[in-house]
């Protein structure tokens, strides 16, 4: 196992609610890794997650900040410099919710009001993020900015309602705020497109336990754990990956390059009349 490969590194991470949360796994491997890191998340996820015994495990500070407002951002970066005593290298958004999934609004019957809030939770955050960062000049040179995504951006799941449209927008602003922090200040911003996992978000998801069942047949890899997921991020986080940018990076077994696989073909068989 390599050690220390985020020594001296300081970071904001978002997103941890309880232990099944991807950004959960992130922070602990970032403390092994040697990164020191305040923890964030909304004050009601706070109050009913378990963020407290994270930050003890972790030495970590935690910041309440509710990602939509910038006015929090800014309390956030500001006060997460002052306490790990200087300019940031890395920031891990996991962030998304949608009230048209949680009230099993279709997508053909969309609460525009909800819409907005789902694009504004899971997706305009991380704009807001990065502007407020950039604004601050709260990131150092080579810093890396790392946002979760899924592969409902580029094909249609069933299911995935609008969590597909925030999606899309997210890759896209890691895009084009990468060309302009890559430019500007040599920060990098890519996203993670991860295997359906289950967490508190993920447990949201129109029959989750058929999607995780048919993207494990479908990987050669079977699904990538949010404790791999974490894996990756660290790469990320690290200097190994310095000149990767702009990128939406498939982290997911395999799946996004398959069409059909024997083990999922197999499945489908057994669906089939049998005609005698
Ligand atoms: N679970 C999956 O199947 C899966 C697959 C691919 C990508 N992702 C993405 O991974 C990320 C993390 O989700 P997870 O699966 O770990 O679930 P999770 O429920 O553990 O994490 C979602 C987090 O978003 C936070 N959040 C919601 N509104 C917020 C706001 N206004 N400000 C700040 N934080 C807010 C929640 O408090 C929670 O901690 C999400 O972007 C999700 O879409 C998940």
């Amino acid at each position: 196992m390599i050690k220390n490969l985020l020594e001296g590194k300081k970071g904001i991470i978002f997103g941890a609610l309880n232990d099944k949360s991807i950004a959960w796994k992130v922070a602990e491997k970032a403390y092994e890794q040697g990164a020191r890191f305040v923890l964030t998340n909304v004050p009601v996820s706070i109050r009913m997650g378990t963020i407290n015994e994270l930050a003890e495990k972790t030495e970590s500070t935690v910041i309440p900040a509710d990602a939509t407002k910038v006015e929090d951002l800014e309390n956030l970066i500001t006060k997460s410099m002052e306490i790990l005593g200087g300019k940031l290298d890395f920031m891990l958004h996991s962030i998304a919710m949608s009230l048209n999934v949680r009230k099993k609004r279709p997508y053909n019957d969309l609460d525009y009001n909800y819409l907005q809030k789902t694009l504004d939770i899971s997706a305009i955050s991380f704009h807001k993020l990065l502007q407020t960062s950039y604004k601050l000049d709260a990131i150092n040179e080579w810093g890396s900015v790392v946002a979760l995504s899924y592969v409902a951006a580029q094909r249609t799941l069933y299911g995935y309602n609008d969590m597909a449209d925030a999606k899309a927008l997210l890759e896209s602003i890691a895009r084009s705020f990468g060309y302009i922090y890559g430019r500007e200040k040599k920060v990098r911003i890519n996203t993670i497109s991860q295997s359906p996992t289950v967490t508190t978000a993920g447990s949201g998801v129109k029959g989750l336990d058929k999607l995780l069942d048919f993207s494990e047949r479908m990987s050669p890899l079977g699904n990538a754990t949010a404790e791999e997921c974490a894996n990756y991020a660290i790469t990320l986080f690290s200097d190994l990956t310095r000149k990767v940018t702009m990128q939406n990076l498939y982290h997911d077994g395999g799946f996004s390059s398959m069409g059909m696989s024997l083990r999922a073909m197999s499945q489908y068989e057994k669906s089939f009349d049998v005609k005698d």
